[in-house]
């Protein structure tokens, strides 16, 4: 049973019904969500051997300073960085630290900017200067599926046609699926309904209708798909310690397909991109 509601109208709480949402709020969520793409492009050229989390964490903070915006995940459920930082086995809600960055890593940042009330949530893969070519791969594996779920969506499909994209692409790959973790319904609130799962058939889940907007973020694996969370209470990570990835994108569903709020201005949201220069 799915309820659908005008988000204009809507109680600012996740009651389980699925907001549609109009042009304003389309207009809010490409502003929040630039400014986060923005900040994504920017940390191409930072992250490097020998930098740690924590100076990563604090450009996320005064970028979002300088620019009129709040990270999300700044005192969210007892969370107290500016974004996620997540290395190697680690799934996603890695804490940034004080650890220096290794040649070889790859790392995903995970940022959300709040600006003007709406939540721009995106997160890219970064290599740590040469990578194996097994990482390369997953890291190649893993846009392919956000973009193959992004494909996905339109008006009249279910949320599992994108799960089913993904799941499907993932295995043909040798990869496999993060069940523990999905995307979500976003705007005004951070977290909101739908969920949606990255995994799964085409013919579950609600139907997707003009108006949603919502995350598509796969975490695939090169190895078995179980994880579990570290002691602090967020770290997650592989149970078998394999290479772990993932892409974050907030999207709209429109008539035809879905807009991408989170896309790069500088067309970097994609692997096997150098850095800009500085
Ligand atoms: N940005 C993450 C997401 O994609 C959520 C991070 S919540 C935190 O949904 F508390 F771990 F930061
Ligand atoms: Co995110
Ligand atoms: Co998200």
């Amino acid at each position: 049973m799915v309820n659908y509601i005008d988000a204009a109208t809507a109680p600012l709480k996740n009651t389980g019904a699925i907001r549609l949402y109009g042009p304003e709020a389309f207009e809010g969520m490409r502003k929040a969500s630039q400014l986060t793409a923005r900040c994504l492009d920017e940390l191409a050229s930072i992250v490097k051997p020998g930098v740690t989390t924590d100076a990563i964490d604090r450009f996320v903070f005064e970028f979002g300073m300088d620019n009129g915006a709040l990270p999300a995940t700044l005192n969210y459920r007892g969370y107290t960085k500016s974004c996620c930082t997540s290395i190697n086995h680690v799934v996603c809600h890695g804490i940034p630290n004080d650890k220096p960055l290794r040649e070889g890593d790859i790392i995903n940042i995970d940022v959300t900017y709040v600006l003007d009330g709406w939540h721009g949530d995106s997160s890219r893969m970064y290599p740590v200067g040469e990578i194996k070519r097994a990482a390369e791969r997953l890291l190649e594996v893993t846009y392919e599926c956000l973009m193959r779920g992004i494909a996905a969506v339109r008006p009249g499909a279910r949320t599992g046609a994108i799960g089913e994209a993904i799941q499907t692409y993932a295995e043909a790959e040798r990869c496999s699926v993060v069940r523990d973790f999905c995307g979500h319904g976003i705007g005004k609130l951070f977290h909101d309904s739908p969920n949606i799962l990255h995994y799964g058939r085409a013919d579950e889940g609600p139907e997707l209708r003009e108006g949603m907007i919502f995350t598509i973020e796969p975490m695939i694996n090169l190895g078995r798909p179980h994880v579990k969370v570290l002691s602090d209470g967020w770290t997650a990570v592989t149970r078998d310690r394999s290479l772990t990835a993932q892409y974050e994108h907030a999207v709209g569903v429109t008539a035809t397909g879905c807009e991408i709020f989170t896309l790069s201005p500088a067309g970097i949201d994609r692997p096997g991109l150098p850095p800009l220069r500085g």
